[in-house]
């Protein structure tokens, strides 16, 4: 259809695409600097998130590339095939972004997530992370430990455990139109679990913000624990006396035990832990004990039988 009114616009006030675009690009890291510049914490312009390198959780093991970690998700929020999360995540809306902090806790507050990424320094870790289902990655997160917040709300004598929420928005979120799990998703640990130094709040990975399909704007990573503990874009922590009873407890209460401590001699109930694929290999590898970490935290279970408790 052809307007008669129509202005002509003349192709010299046309501004050229890739000026455009420079433009743009210069406004927003332009943005991003200032804004940066006036923050006493990490560094980041647009979803750049910088933080230093923690010697002493590095891994002389090949990082598993960024298109996996990001293309090979679970993220049952976005639907259960690997490739769902990266393709339907982007509906999730990350800002403004809050997480309440409640429960047997003497300072419960609602955190912003401007205010959580300024709360302690960034580090990057690389972890393992080796999921239920016998596959593995190795992953540069950016996040500081889940100790650093819990100390800022001041545990009453009764919290024993502490229970991650995952945002609760089918509009945002359409996988939880399915019933494959009760939403929304949430995961616990015990308290002196939390309080582990390898126990990480992750807010990034690879230098930037957590893209959506790995749990924006913030997650944990438990890297002794298959990674299904390791609750994505939370939105509540719970300090509870009684030990939470997760969503994949309640789906499959004889495949999916609370504490899920990676465990090559204690079988899945429809299939083995022993052995496990590092994405990218082709040979499988045998599964470590506490993947790998059990040096640091096979003390927590002393004197626990791990066949029962899995
Ligand atoms: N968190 C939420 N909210 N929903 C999920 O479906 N899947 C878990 C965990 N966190 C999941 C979740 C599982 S099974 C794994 S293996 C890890 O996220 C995968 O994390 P990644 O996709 O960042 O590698």
């Amino acid at each position: 259809m052809r307007h008669k009114n129509n202005t002509r616009i003349l192709p010299s006030e046309i501004t050229p695409r890739e000026h455009y675009y420079d433009r743009r690009r210069f406004m927003q890291l332009a943005a991003g600097a200032s804004i940066a510049s006036l923050l006493p914490g990490p560094l980041w312009a647009a979803d750049k998130l910088e933080a230093s390198p923690n010697k002493a959780y590095q891994l002389a093991e090949e990082k598993t590339p960024y298109k996996d970690v990001t293309g090979y998700n679970n993220f049952y929020e976005f639907g259960t095939g690997k490739g769902d999360p990266a393709q339907y995540a982007h509906t999730l809306k990350t800002r403004p972004w809050t997480v309440t902090v409640e429960g047997e806790v003497h300072k419960p507050k609602t955190f912003a997530i401007e205010e959580l990424l300024k709360l302690a320094a960034m580090e990057e870790r690389v972890y393992r992370l080796r999921c239920v289902e016998a596959w593995s990655m190795v992953i540069p997160w950016i996040g500081y430990p889940l100790s650093e917040l819990v100390k800022q709300v001041e545990p009453t004598g009764n919290a024993k455990f502490v229970e991650f929420i995952t945002l609760d928005d089918p509009m945002q979120m359409p996988g939880q139109r399915s019933t494959v799990l009760e939403w929304p998703y949430n995961e616990g640990l015990r308290m002196d679990e939390a309080m582990h130094p390898l126990t990480l709040l992750t807010f990034g990975l690879y230098g930037e913000m957590l893209p959506n399909q790995n749990g924006a704007p913030i997650r944990i990573v438990v890297p002794w624990k298959y990674g299904f503990k390791s609750a994505k874009s939370i939105v509540k922590i719970r300090f509870t006396e009684h030990q939470p009873v997760s969503a994949w407890m309640k789906a499959g209460p004889s495949e999916y035990g609370f504490y899920s401590n990676v465990n090559p001699e204690v079988d899945h109930a429809r299939w083995s832990q022993a052995k496990e694929r590092r994405i990218g290999d082709f040979f499988k590898r045998p599964t470590l004990p506490f993947n790998g970490y059990a040096d640091q935290v096979a003390g927590l279970y002393s004197g626990m039988d791990l066949q029962k408790y899995f």
